[in-house]
């Protein structure tokens, strides 16, 4: 067959794997935190450079939770918060931090109202462990999230703003500073904000599902019309062939990838499976192998 045309194709399978790969790689999931804690989940928050992290424990409904903002100023306080009521600062449940200008880093909660008082106080919900750390010019906030069935899918809000006289001031009331809103779903692990940020678990779920319908949905049924359709032109000779093989194999290299993706992302949420979908991924992932170990055992008989 064409040299060519076949470089060109093998070429264009490896662009759209190592594409989909890289997609996977880069998020806010990378970021390592100083504890060396993990966190299952994470939502890039576009405004004010800031990202949520968490681990949902779905027995008893608590969430750990690490709230970011990257290039902090120690002369500022961050606070993220969850509010039940509506979209929005007022009725929010906030979780509020800033380094005093001894050093230390306070950290508390607060309920914000419309007039934004921001006195500590106890939360709608509660909030059994919460501490702060201001490390290489990050500041975060970790806490454990007591939820409710009606708190788990929400909405949130998160700001920054200066401190006076040593304690929180008003903040800015513009650009990013009051685009600071969005849901968030600690169960499916998807969160959104007005930026259109999207979590690493629902953007692992789109890579997932964009490799399985590559794979199984085009490369492997293009291979089989090839070799249904293609083999009869005689004037093709064992272009047919070539092009067969190549469809199938690179099909499978996405398909074994699309798998990987499937069975990682089962494993980031113990104790949610979905069995049919789980079989029916394994038998799917079987029948390619045993049809690609055919195509090496041919190649090695001839
Ligand atoms: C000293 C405390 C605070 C004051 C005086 C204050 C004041 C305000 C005001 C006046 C607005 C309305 C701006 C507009 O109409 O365009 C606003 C918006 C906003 N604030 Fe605050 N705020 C305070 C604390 C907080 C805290 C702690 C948070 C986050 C946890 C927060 C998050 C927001 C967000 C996301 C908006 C934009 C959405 C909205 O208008 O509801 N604020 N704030
Ligand atoms: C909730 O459950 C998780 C996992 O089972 C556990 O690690 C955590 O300590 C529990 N938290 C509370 C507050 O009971
Ligand atoms: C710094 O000030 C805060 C608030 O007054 C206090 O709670 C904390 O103990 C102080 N830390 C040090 C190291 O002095
Ligand atoms: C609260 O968090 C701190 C620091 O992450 C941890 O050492 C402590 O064991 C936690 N306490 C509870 C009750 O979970």
């Amino acid at each position: 067959m064409d040299k060519s045309l076949t470089t060109t194709l093998l070429f264009s399978c490896f662009l759209l794997i190592s594409l989909s790969v890289s997609s996977l790689a880069q998020s806010c999931s990378s970021y390592s935190f100083s504890n060396s804690q993990k966190y299952t989940a994470c939502n890039e928050l576009s405004q004010l450079s800031c990202s949520l992290h968490w681990n949902y424990h779905p027995s008893n409904m608590t969430a750990d939770i690490a709230f970011r903002k990257t290039g902090a100023s120690t002369t500022n306080w961050i606070a993220w918060a969850l509010n039940p009521t509506r979209q929005g600062m007022a009725g929010s449940q906030a979780l509020v931090a800033y380094r005093h200008s001894n050093g230390t880093v306070i950290v508390y909660t607060t309920q914000v109202d419309a007039s934004g008082s921001m006195q500590p106080a106890s939360l709608s919900f509660g909030v059994p462990n919460i501490s702060a750390e201001y490390t290489g010019g990050d500041m975060i906030i970790f806490a454990t999230l007591q939820l409710s069935a009606s708190l788990v899918s929400t909405n949130q809000v998160w700001q920054e703003g200066p401190l006076s006289g040593g304690s929180p001031g008003r903040h800015p009331t513009t650009g990013q500073n009051i685009q600071s809103v969005g849901t968030v779903n600690f169960v499916s692990g998807t969160a959104t904000s007005t930026g259109g940020g999207t979590s690493s678990k629902a953007r692992k779920r789109n890579v997932h599902g964009v490799l399985n319908a590559v794979s199984w949905g085009i490369l492997m049924p293009v291979g089989i019309i090839i070799a249904r359709y293609l083999k009869v032109f005689k004037s093709a000779g064992p272009a047919w062939f070539y092009l067969h093989a190549i469809c199938q194999t690179s099909g499978y290299a996405v398909g074994v990838a699309g798998w990987a993706t499937g069975i990682k992302l089962g494993s980031d949420s113990p104790g949610i499976t979905y069995n049919t979908h789980r079989k029916l991924g394994i038998t799917i992932f079987a029948l390619g192998t045993l049809q690609v170990f055919s195509l090496v055992i041919y190649l090695n008989s001839n």
